[in-house]
């Protein structure tokens, strides 16, 4: 039986693939390459050995998706493919909403059309909106504040209701925390076009030279140097997060882990390790809070570790310098 892996060419889909093929797990990629490159494959090749089967197909094509079912024997799929820049959400919603929503949908009805009933999916932290309190914990309430993180929330619904609708349907889903770091072959990473949005390809780019200086959006928080505190996890351990997540595909309905360390990691300690890890400096300057940010955000990640074992493992400066490598290694 195979693991279909939706948008496994992207940054957090490529790290799972090879840890899933490391762990002897056969796989078949779907992805229509709006964010990623095809030599990603051959990356994952170089890694492993092995070169997994692809389809460039697009979740709204219902036709090549049949086709991709029809082909495999797939009885579980990680539901990585996604649009997942926020604030282009904010000016794209149509297509946000139909990227994302209808993309799950057309998704569901094949898995449920070829009797596959088994789905991970990559849910956010961004379903806590503004958490009471930190660390945050599976039960806490949730709201959003971008389409983008709309998407994810109705997402988590449609799935819900499709567990209670069909007892033959098991789901996890998982929230992932703020997943930074690469390989350590440094072949595969997050590349995002553009101007990054994220701290981390932020300040990788800075150091390489691409951009002049990183703006700090906000000081003034109520956080011990004032700056954003956010759980930054290493994507090698969310990629084992998965494997950890296939467990509770045995339970039926609808089972849910948030996926970082715990740890509060705050703006000046990212810039601070990056610093001393790689020995280059990283100019900044303070600006102002960027609309839609929260002080604070961390997991309580104890239910994944008591329920599926799952840790993560690495810390801050490995995340730092595996970033560094590949960025270093890319243009
Ligand atoms: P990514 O953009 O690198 O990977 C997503 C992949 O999906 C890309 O390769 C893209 O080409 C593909 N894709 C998008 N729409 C598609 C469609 N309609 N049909 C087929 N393929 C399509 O993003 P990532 O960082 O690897 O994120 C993976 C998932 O995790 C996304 O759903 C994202 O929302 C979620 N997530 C990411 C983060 C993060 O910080 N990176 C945090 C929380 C959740
Ligand atoms: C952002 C998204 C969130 C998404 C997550 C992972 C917003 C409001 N939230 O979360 O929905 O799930 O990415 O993709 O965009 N920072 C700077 N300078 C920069 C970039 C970031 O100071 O150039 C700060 C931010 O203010 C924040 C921290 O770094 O305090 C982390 O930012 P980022 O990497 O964008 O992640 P999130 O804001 O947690």
């Amino acid at each position: 039986m195979s693991v279909l892996v939706t948008g496994g060419t992207g940054y957090i889909g490529s790290h799972t693939c090879v840890d899933f093929i490391e762990k002897g797990q056969d796989i078949v990629i779907l992805d229509n390459l709006c964010n990623s490159k095809i030599e990603v494959l051959d990356y994952i090749e170089q890694i492993t050995g092995i070169r997994p089967k692809f389809y460039q197909c697009d979740l709204l094509d219902k036709e090549g998706m049949k086709k991709i079912f029809d082909e495999n024997d797939i009885d579980t799929v990680i539901h990585f493919a996604g649009l997942k820049a926020v604030g282009e959400s904010v000016a794209k919603p149509i297509e946000y909403y139909k990227n994302n929503i209808t993309g799950t949908l057309n998704l569901i009805e094949e898995m449920r059309d070829h009797n596959c009933f088994k789905l991970v999916f990559s849910s956010s932290a961004t379903v806590y909106g503004k958490p009471k309190s930190v660390p945050i914990k599976e039960d806490f309430p949730l709201s959003t504040t971008n389409p983008y993180g709309t998407t994810k929330l109705y997402i988590e619904q449609i799935l819900k209701d499709l567990c209670v609708a069909d007892d033959r349907f098991s789901v996890v889903l998982l929230r992932y925390f703020n997943p930074i770091g690469a390989h350590s072959s440094g072949l595969i990473g997050d590349n995002p076009n553009g101007i990054p949005n994220n701290l981390m390809p932020y300040v990788t780019r800075v150091a390489k030279g691409v951009l002049p200086h990183l703006n700090v959006f906000g000081n003034d928080y109520e956080t011990a140097d004032g700056t954003g505190v956010r759980d930054f996890i290493h994507v090698l351990d969310l990629a084992a997060g998965h494997y950890a997540a296939l467990k509770a595909l045995s339970n039926p309905g609808v089972s849910i882990y948030n996926l970082g360390t715990g740890n509060g990691v705050s703006v000046l300690d990212i810039i601070n390790t990056f610093e001393r890890v790689t020995g280059i400096k990283i100019p900044y300057q303070i600006a102002p809070r960027r609309p839609g940010d929260i002080a604070e955000c961390f997991a309580d990640a104890s239910k994944a570790e008591f329920e599926l074992g799952w840790k993560a493992t690495r810390g801050l400066d490995e995340m730092c310098a595996s970033a560094w490598n590949f960025e270093s290694k890319h243009s």
